[in-house]
């Protein structure tokens, strides 16, 4: 018996770096996980050996209807959603100034980043307020705490991240349900292999313990602040910066 034994998680990003780590132990902890990602053969490959215990939606997360649609699916399957995780993210365009943005990449970000969160958390939140418990967390980065140059867009869909997180955190906090977000600094994974090397390094030098985080210790910090344990704080930022960000 793991210490999710029966509970039922929606993990979103899940074919991929943070989502897909998350997903794996918590499947090790005996959750029934419910992989999101738009890369139907990446969660194909990525959970061919786990069974029924993964059911797999591959699905654009930007889409409100599909997002409601299968929420609704996995209700009637499942009959409880104890914890939300959004992981899917994208950091588009990065190394470029505010005035050289493109507007429609800025909204691209926008969508998957903020809005995808807000769908899914909308679609979710019914259902644990029917159960008087609930786990969300959405995975911010310090670049929405910090501003990180070169990153309007990505830094900008973060900060309202954590602010969705601050208002949601207080709206349920009488519920049962609780909800924190996460910042890590630079977690080695495709989404920072795919920036420009003058990006990641900008962000690395940041870095006082001089080196990126682990995927493990991204693990290690999600399952508690979705565990059962993490009852009395909500609307919270964690930190995961190797002391970049101190608050
Ligand atoms: N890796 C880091 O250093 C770091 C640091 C801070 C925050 N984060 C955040 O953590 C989260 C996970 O990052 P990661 O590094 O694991 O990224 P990743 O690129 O490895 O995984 C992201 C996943 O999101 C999926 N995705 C993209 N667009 C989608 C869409 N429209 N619908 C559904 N799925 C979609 C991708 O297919 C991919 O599998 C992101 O929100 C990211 O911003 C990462």
């Amino acid at each position: 018996m793991g210490t999710f034994s029966g509970q039922v998680a929606l993990v979103t990003g899940a074919a991929s770096g943070i989502g897909l780590a998350i997903s794996r132990k918590l499947l090790e902890e005996g959750a029934k996980v419910v992989a999101y990602d738009i890369n139907k053969t990446a969660l194909d490959e990525a959970f061919a050996s786990y069974g029924a215990t993964v059911k797999i939606v591959a699905i654009d997360l930007t889409q409100q209807d599909q997002v409601n649609a299968s929420v609704d699916e996995v209700i009637a399957e499942y009959g409880r959603i104890d914890m939300l995780i959004n992981c899917a993210g994208i950091t588009g365009i990065t190394n470029t100034k505010s005035h050289e943005v493109c507007p429609e990449n800025l909204q691209k970000v926008f969508e998957l980043n903020f809005m995808s969160s807000f769908y899914t958390a909308r679609a979710v939140l019914p259902q644990m307020l029917k159960a008087n418990y609930g786990r969300i967390l959405h995975m911010a980065s310090v670049a929405g705490k910090e501003g990180n140059a070169g990153m309007l867009a990505y830094s900008s869909s973060k900060a309202a991240v954590i602010g969705m997180t601050k208002v949601q955190g207080k709206e349920y906090a009488e519920t049962g349900i609780t909800v924190n977000a996460m910042a890590p600094a630079v977690i080695r994974t495709p989404l920072v292999d795919a920036m420009p090397e003058a990006q990641v390094k900008y962000m690395t030098d940041k870095i006082p313990m001089k080196r990126c985080g682990t995927l493990d210790e991204a693990v290690n910090m999600a399952l508690y602040i979705v565990s059962p344990q993490n009852s009395f704080t909500t609307g919270f930022t964690f930190d995961l910066t190797g002391g970049r960000a101190t608050y």
